[in-house]
């Protein structure tokens, strides 16, 4: 097989150039949004204050051999406590949004619409909003970033029950009614895909809620959680609530590894559909799922929407928000689709419809390259990123997209000693330049209209099931004493968007 030979990298994995001299003349849209993102259970800590409940990432992570280094997010950066501290440092950084999520458990403690409202939660954000304009910095607010109220999991299985909708949408309307006017910009759900596939406590759950079905639970997932986004952002028009509303997907349409080759070309288009069309489909292009989709999964696992569903779907995104991290070449599986599809007890589908790899020939294979050991999700092939925006864009248009997380865990950054080694991080900012490089092209060569990009994260902090041992903060952060210091990366971006910004 012959690799195809992509452009040659931008720059070299050893060096990243002075920021400023990264394309000078692209200059970004007035607007631009220089962002960080975090998420409630990853920074806040303080998980048993002002009256928050347990979520079910909070049970999760008391579960013997759940979080890799035994950890729970109970303390983290108690950036709930911090957050004006954390806030100041954004701004010296000159970081114009912060986009955070909303913990659901500290609003309805409970979860359900018929249980009583958390006024201290709810102060709470109306504070961390505040705070953050008067810095200068816009927040931007996501409702769900994974921590489902325990209650509503043990109750009737969280997001595998149509419940949820009713509860979600209340939730969603409590929060839209407090903040109206002081946000602009929404999200109802990060990372749909990931949390019903792959996290979101399913894979506890044998030992848990009764009556969940492990292999159809995601696909249960993915119906009622698109019925919870049409439904909240029905709301939110119906109350005439300012501002942009959209949900956050993932990942990334990747180029094909053989150009000439059907298989190839086909592989690329499930993983499109399966990765992202399965939650874009219905909100931005049909109102349904992707035909490939419903060609695959059967009824009996992944419900059809009605007539009502799909016209409350279709549309209820105002602009295009991805979480790009990596971007690979796609091949097609070597023994062909139908092997691995027929075992429908896997949930885990997608690794059935192509093969996803990075071309360790073209420069900057991040994880692997830099030690062969280490296993890491965080691959990208140069160039990928702008020929997946164009895709996303092409396939799903939209007048706006926001790169709305992107990052970098350097490998066994957690078991650095030094501070020079652990502030140095080379390879992150080579990540960030590289990227933020592809993203002028994207806007200026062609004609993509991303309006912001928000690095994950401002903070090091709880990696889900990796606990602590994955850091993928611009900040270091000493969970001894929870001080924060600036890495190369950092000053790097704030450099970056200083010369770029307008
Ligand atoms: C995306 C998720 O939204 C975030 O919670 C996670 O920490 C990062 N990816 C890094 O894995």
């Amino acid at each position: 097989v012959i690799l195809p030979s992509p452009p040659p990298p931008l720059y070299p994995t050893w060096y990243a150039p002075e920021p400023s001299a990264i394309f000078p003349n692209y200059k970004l849209p007035k607007g631009f949004k220089f962002g960080v993102a975090t998420a409630a259970y990853q920074v806040e800590g303080a998980v048993k204050n002002e009256g928050k409940g347990p979520s079910v990432w909070d049970w999760a992570s008391r579960q013997p051999d759940a979080i890799v280094d035994n950890s729970t997010a109970d303390i983290t950066d108690l950036h709930y406590f911090l957050y004006k501290e954390d806030a100041a440092r954004m701004a010296a950084l000159g970081v114009n949004a912060h986009s955070f999520s909303i913990s659901w458990a500290r609003i309805y403690p409970f979860g359900a619409a018929d249980s009583p409202v958390n006024q201290a939660g709810l102060s709470h954000y109306s504070d961390v909003i505040d705070y953050h304009w008067s810095l200068g910095i816009e927040p931007v607010v996501t409702l769900f970033h994974w921590d489902t109220p325990l209650a509503l999991v043990a109750y009737y299985g969280g997001f595998t029950s149509s419940q949820i909708v009713d509860d979600f949408v209340n939730y969603a309307k409590t929060v839209f009614q407090a903040y109206n006017g002081r946000v602009n910009t929404w999200y109802t759900f990060n990372e749909p895909r990931v949390y019903c596939s792959e996290l979101g406590g399913y894979p506890f759950n044998t030992s848990f809620a009764p009556g969940i079905n492990a292999s159809t639970a995601p696909y249960q997932c993915y119906y009622n959680l698109l019925n919870a986004h049409a439904g909240a952002v029905k709301a939110f028009r119906a109350m005439g609530i300012s501002g942009e509303i959209a949900f956050k997907n993932d990942d990334f349409v990747g180029q094909p590894w053989r150009a000439n080759s059907t298989e190839d070309v086909e592989a690329v288009e499930r993983h499109a559909a399966f990765q992202i069309g399965v939650f874009s489909n219905p909100v931005y292009t049909t109102g349904d799922w992707p035909e490939i989709v419903k060609e695959t999964i059967p009824e009996s696992y992944l419900p059809r929407f009605t007539e009502q569903q799909m016209q409350d779907l279709l549309g209820s995104a105002d602009f295009f928000a991805i979480d790009s991290y990596r971007s690979m070449l796609i091949a097609a599986p070597p023994n062909g689709i139908a092997s691995c599809m027929s075992n429908m007890s896997d949930p885990l589908w997608p690794a059935c419809n192509s093969i996803e790899f990075y071309d360790s020939n073209a420069g900057w294979a991040l994880g692997p390259s830099a030690d062969p050991q280490e296993d890491s999700w965080l691959e990208a092939t140069p160039q990928t990123l702008r020929y997946s925006l164009q895709q996303l864009h092409e396939r799903w248009p939209t007048n706006k997209m926001y790169i709305s997380e992107f990052g970098f865990a350097e490998p066994y950054e957690a078991e650095r000693k030094d501070m020079f080694r652990i502030t140095e991080d080379s390879t992150r900012t080579n990540y960030y330049m590289t990227y933020l490089g592809e993203a002028l092209q994207s806007i200026y060569e062609d004609g993509i209209p991303l309006m912001g990009t928000f690095s994950w994260s401002i903070v090091d902090n709880a990696e889900w099931s990796s606990g602590f041992s994955t850091r993928f903060g611009i900040q270091y952060v000493n969970y001894t004493t929870l001080e924060r210091t600036y890495k190369r990366s950092a000053l790097a971006l704030s450099e970056f968007f200083m010369a770029h910004l307008q």
